[in-house]
C-alpha cells in the first residue's frame, strides 16, 4: 500500500478544460453567434468536459452576454470567464460567471522578458505586485480562481517560480503555464512542470494546467508531456480550433489517454462517443472545415484505401485499426429516407444523429428536407447533417437570397441577376462577371452596397456522386473583422451565394464595443 499523501499531481485523473468558445473563437473567421455558442456549450457539457471557458467577458458586450448565457445553461461543468490582470476585467468576468452552478475566474498576465519589455512595459517587480493584487481580487469574488503565466515557456524558471508562488499565496486554485507561442518541445515542457511543482511552496495543493499552441505541431505532445511532469488539467479545443496553428485538439488528447493507457496511465471523464458529433457542431458553428486527414475526426481518419489495408481490415479490423469508429461516435453512414418519409421518421432520424430541434427549426428543416428529396434521389446521413447545420447557422439572418438566375457561356458573358431580402425589403441587382461565381458575388455586393473582401472560397461535395450536395465555404473581411459562412445545396452556385450571405450576415452581428486591446493568446 502506498504511504504517499494524495496530491493533485499523484492522482491519475486529468481534468479537461475546453477553450473552444474563447481561444478557439479567437481564430480569424471563427466567430460564433450566441445560439451557436450555446449549442457548442451543451455538446461540451454532455460529453463530460470538466471546465468550459465560455469567453472573455470584457472583450465586448456580446462576449459578456455569451458567457452569462453559457453560465446559466451549463448543468455539470465549471464555467470560466477570462480576464486580464486588470481590476475592471476581473470584476466583469466575476459578474458573468456568477450565474454558473460552479463558476471560475481565469486571470492571466505575461511573465516572459520579451512580453514585459515590449508589450507590458513593466518590470518584474511590478508584475509580481500585479499578480498579488489581481489574484486576491478574483479570489474575493469567487473561490475558484485560475491564474495563467502568459508565455510561461519563454520565462526564466526562477522568475516563473516566484510568480507562481505569489499566485498561490493570493488564492489561485489552478495554475496554468501556457505555451502561448507554441515554442516548447515535449522534454523541456515536462521538465518545466516538474521543476515548478517541486520548487514552489504550496504547489501540491493546487492543480497545474497545460495550455499549448500548435505552431510547431507539438501542442498535443506537449500537453501530454506536461501531464507526465505533474499537470492534471489540459486546456484544449475541439478540432484544435484556435489562433494561428490552433490549440491542442481535445479529441486527440482524449483518445491518446483512452487508447494508450499502457504508456499514459491517466484518464479523463470524457465520453469519447460524443467526439465526432462535437467536432461537427463546432465545425458548423465556427464555419471552419475539418481537414480530411485530421486525427480522430477527419473524414479520412478511419478510411482505408490501399488494397493491403483493406485486405487486412476484412480479415480482422485490428490489423490496421487502433480505435474503432464507434468509440468516437462514428456510425456507418446510411441511406436515410426519400420523399415519402414522414415527419415522425424524420424526427427519429434527427434524434439518432443527435439533433433535438425546437418546433420552428424542425418545421423549417422538414420543409427543406422535402425540397431536397424532390431534387436528390438518395439522401444520406451526411446530407441531413449538412441541411440541419445550415438551418441552425442561418437562424436570424438579416439578408437572404430570394431569387437568382445565372447565365454562363464559354467565351461569352457570365451574368447573375438576383433578388435579396434585406431586413424584409426586396432588393434586386445584376452583374456581368469574369465567371459565374464572380458574377454572383459582385451582384450580391451591388445589392448590399458593401464591398467585403473575399479571403477564402472553397467548395466540397457533402457525399459522393454527381447529385451530391455542394458545401460552400466563404470567408470575408470587412473593417478588420474576419468571418466565415457556410451553406449546402444541390446546386453549387446557389450554395456559393448562400455561403457568401451567411458570412455577410455574421459581419452584421453587432458584438458590442470591444475593450481596447482586449486580446489573449
Ligand atoms: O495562450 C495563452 O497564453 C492564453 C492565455 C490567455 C491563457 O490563451
Ligand atoms: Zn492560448
Amino acid at each position: 500500500m502506498s504511504t504517499e499523501t494524495s496530491t493533485p499531481a499523484n492522482t491519475d485523473r486529468v481534468f479537461i478544460f475546453d477553450t473552444t468558445l474563447r481561444d478557439g473563437e479567437q481564430s480569424p473567421g471563427a466567430t460564433m453567434t450566441l445560439e451557436e455558442k450555446l449549442q457548442v456549450a451543451e455538446a461540451l457539457d454532455e460529453m463530460g468536459v470538466d471546465i468550459i471557458e465560455a469567453g472573455f467577458p470584457i472583450a465586448s458586450n456580446g462576449d459578456f452576454e455569451a458567457v452569462t448565457a453559457v453560465a446559466k445553461q451549463v448543468k455539470n461543468a465549471v464555467v470560466a470567464g477570462l480576464a486580464r490582470a486588470i481590476p475592471a476585467d476581473i470584476a466583469r468576468a466575476g459578474e458573468a460567471v456568477r450565474h454558473a452552478r460552479r463558476g471560475r475566474i481565469h486571470t492571466f498576465v505575461s511573465t516572459s522578458p520579451i512580453h514585459l519589455a515590449h508589450q507590458m512595459k513593466k518590470t518584474e517587480e511590478q508584475v509580481l505586485e500585479i499578480i498579488s493584487t489581481t489574484v486576491a481580487q478574483a479570489r474575493n469574488l469567487i473561490d475558484n480562481v485560475e491564474w495563467s503565466a502568459m508565455d510561461a515557456t519563454r520565462t526564466p524558471l526562477d522568475f516563473l517560480c516566484r510568480c507562481v508562488e505569489l499566485a498561490i499565496r493570493g488564492g489561485a486554485t489552478t495554475i496554468n503555464l501556457p505555451d502561448t507561442v507554441g515554442y516548447a518541445v515535449p522534454e523541456e515542457h515536462e521538465l518545466m512542470f516538474r521543476s515548478v511543482i517541486e520548487r514552489v511552496p504550496g504547489a501540491d495543493a493546487v492543480i497545474f494546467s497545460a495550455h499549448c499552441h500548435n505552431d510547431l505541431g507539438l501542442a498535443v505532445a506537449n500537453s501530454l508531456a506536461a501531464v507526465r511532469g505533474g499537470a492534471r488539467q489540459i486546456e484544449c479545443t475541439i478540432n484544435g480550433l484556435g489562433e494561428r496553428a490552433g490549440n491542442a485538439a481535445l479529441e486527440e488528447i482524449v483518445m491518446v489517454l483512452k487508447t494508450r493507457g499502457d504508456a499514459m496511465p491517466y484518464h479523463s471523464s470524457i465520453d469519447s462517443t460524443h467526439l465526432s458529433r462535437a467536432s461537427r457542431i463546432v465545425s458548423a458553428a465556427a464555419n471552419f472545415p475539418v481537414q480530411y486527414n485530421k486525427a480522430i475526426v477527419g473524414k479520412n481518419a478511419f478510411a482505408h484505401e490501399s488494397g493491403i489495408h483493406q485486405d487486412g481490415m476484412l480479415k480482422n479490423a485490428q490489423t490496421y485499426e487502433i480505435m474503432t469508429p464507434a468509440s468516437v461516435g462514428i456510425k456507418k453512414t446510411t441511406l436515410v429516407m426519400g420523399k415519402h418519409s414522414g415527419r415522425a421518421a424524420f424526427k427519429d432520424k434527427l434524434l439518432e444523429l443527435g439533433y433535438d430541434l425546437g418546433d420552428n427549426a424542425f418545421q423549417e428543416a422538414f420543409v427543406r428536407f422535402k425540397d431536397l428529396a424532390d431534387r436528390k434521389k438518395h439522401i444520406y446521413d451526411a446530407d441531413l447533417i449538412a441541411l440541419v447545420d445550415d438551418e441552425v447557422g442561418s437562424v436570424g439572418d438579416r439578408v437572404r437570397l430570394v431569387e437568382m438566375e445565372v447565365v454562363s457561356k464559354i467565351g461569352g458573358t457570365h451574368r447573375c441577376d438576383l433578388t435579396l431580402s434585406i431586413d424584409g425589403q426586396n432588393v434586386t441587382a445584376g452583374y456581368d462577371g469574369t465567371g459565374s461565381v464572380d458574377a454572383i458575388f459582385n451582384a450580391i455586393k451591388t445589392a448590399i452596397g458593401q464591398q467585403p473582401h473575399l479571403v477564402l472560397y472553397a467548395v466540397d461535395g457533402v457525399t459522393g456522386g454527381t447529385d451530391a450536395q455542394a458545401s460552400a465555404n466563404v470567408r470575408l473581411e470587412m473593417n478588420g473583422r474576419i468571418v466565415s459562412g457556410n451553406a449546402a445545396e444541390p446546386d453549387t452556385l446557389v450554395a456559393s451565394a448562400r455561403a457568401y450571405l451567411n458570412a455577410y450576415n455574421r459581419l452584421l452581428i453587432d458584438r458590442g464595443a470591444a475593450a481596447q486591446g482586449a486580446m489573449a493568446g
